[in-house]
């Protein structure tokens, strides 16, 4: 069933383990998604950053999507999470990724999200918990979770872009969570998004550590969360430079430095990269594999693309031509039916072994089933 992202952090943090939530963009992503905790036994949180929403929506050119876009892509997304996840066995989320905006938050929800995250730290402080706080307002009524961002991420946030990481302060998260009565907080503690993390990077668990005690002294229930947390795995980078690709200066956060934070305070990791990688490599393999699709008048297109655009991997750029495949899962002839299975793979063979790592497999029966309108009573009882 689908259920608020606050019911799956809530098994999260009483069991000591670290939710993965794995960002999407287009339907046979979802279903593969969702196949994958399915068979792990997990919980399964799926992500739709702002812009997958936008291009979801039918904006081939999504860092120029408008909000009708994302209005569209929103109801698109949740449609197929509801299509797989609806009947499901295990408890599905949908959440919003780096909602930049209160409209961005509202398309969200209205087009069936359960969580949306407010991603407004790049305001002054003051101005980011004014924000945050009405999209909570708004969200809580409808007993949908909401996720704050405090500190900045060195790397690409959509955007939004840092040269150097400003770590999250805790005494300012307790701060944030008081004044905004958010669930979820997205810190910077020396992760960084995207495929260039740099040899080597180090995550500060201490800050996680002084983080969770301060909430546990101050009686603060929410969650934090761990976001450019891809591990950026070498062999496809370099089974994907040997089709053709040009990744450079690839680098991901070791796993054991994900697995130690996973039970000392964070309850949510965000993944994407990993997830482009592998389908990207496995797009590149499938057209390698039987030269004669690269012709192929319904899936061609494609393969032209990933031959103009060696250093890209972000799946959306060679998705173009398949439009009414990324929407609505219409999978014309068979030459798109072994694209999409090829891509579905890539993403089942990304997720298990972090979804394991991380903890979360096996774990389906602990989550809570409320539905939204519950949660939405609780929240008012509470005075959130
Ligand atoms: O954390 C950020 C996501 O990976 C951003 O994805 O390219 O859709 O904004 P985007
Ligand atoms: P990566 O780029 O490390 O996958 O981070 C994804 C993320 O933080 C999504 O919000
Ligand atoms: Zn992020």
């Amino acid at each position: 069933m689908l259920v608020p992202m606050r019911a799956i952090l809530e098994a999260a943090d009483k069991g000591n383990y670290a939710q993965g939530a794995f960002n999407v963009n287009a339907v046979c992503q979802i279903k593969a998604a969702v196949e994958v905790h399915e068979m792990l036994r997990s919980p399964a949180l799926l992500q739709g950053a702002d812009l997958a929403n936008g291009f979801m929506g039918g904006c081939a050119e999504f860092a120029q999507s408008t909000l009708e876009d994302k209005k569209t892509g929103a109801k698109n997304i949740a449609d197929a999470v509801r299509k797989y996840g609806q009947d499901s066995r295990i408890p599905v989320a949908i959440h919003l990724d780096h909602g930049r905006d209160f409209d961005s938050c509202v398309a969200a929800v209205e087009g069936g999200y359960t969580s949306v995250m407010i991603d407004a730290s790049a305001l002054p402080y003051d101005e980011n918990v004014e924000l945050t706080r009405e999209v909570v307002k708004y969200a809580h009524a409808r007993g949908v979770t909401v996720e704050g961002e405090l500190g900045v991420l060195a790397g690409v946030e959509d955007d939004v872009f840092a040269e150097t990481s400003t770590y999250t302060n805790p005494l300012t998260a307790i701060d944030f969570f008081r004044k905004t009565g958010c669930d979820a907080l997205a810190i910077s503690y020396g992760t960084k998004h995207g495929a260039n993390k740099g040899k080597d990077a180090k995550i500060r668990k201490e800050i996680v550590i002084a983080i969770k005690e301060c909430m546990r002294h101050e009686h603060i229930d929410g969650f934090l969360v761990s976001h450019g947390s891809s591990t950026v795995p070498e062999y496809i980078v370099s089974e994907l430079n040997a089709l053709g690709g040009k990744i450079t200066n690839a680098y991901g956060i070791d796993v054991s430095q994900l697995v130690e934070v996973a039970h000392c305070g964070i309850n949510k990791i965000n993944v994407d990269t990993d997830l482009r990688l592998a389908v990207t490599r496995n797009l590149r393999e499938l057209f390698a594999f039987d030269p004669s699709l690269q012709s192929s008048a319904s899936i061609g297109g494609v393969y032209e693309l990933l031959m103009k655009y060696p250093e890209k991997f972000d799946p959306r750029v060679f998705f173009v031509p398949l439009m009414d495949m990324v929407m609505y899962g219409n999978e014309k002839d068979t030459d798109v039916q072994r694209l999409s299975r090829a891509v579905e793979d890539g993403v089942k063979e990304a997720l298990a072994p972090l979804i394991v790592k991380f903890g979360s497999y096996g774990k389906a029966p602990q989550v809570e089933a409320v539905s939204l309108e519950e949660m939405a009573q609780r929240y008012k009882n509470a005075g959130i």
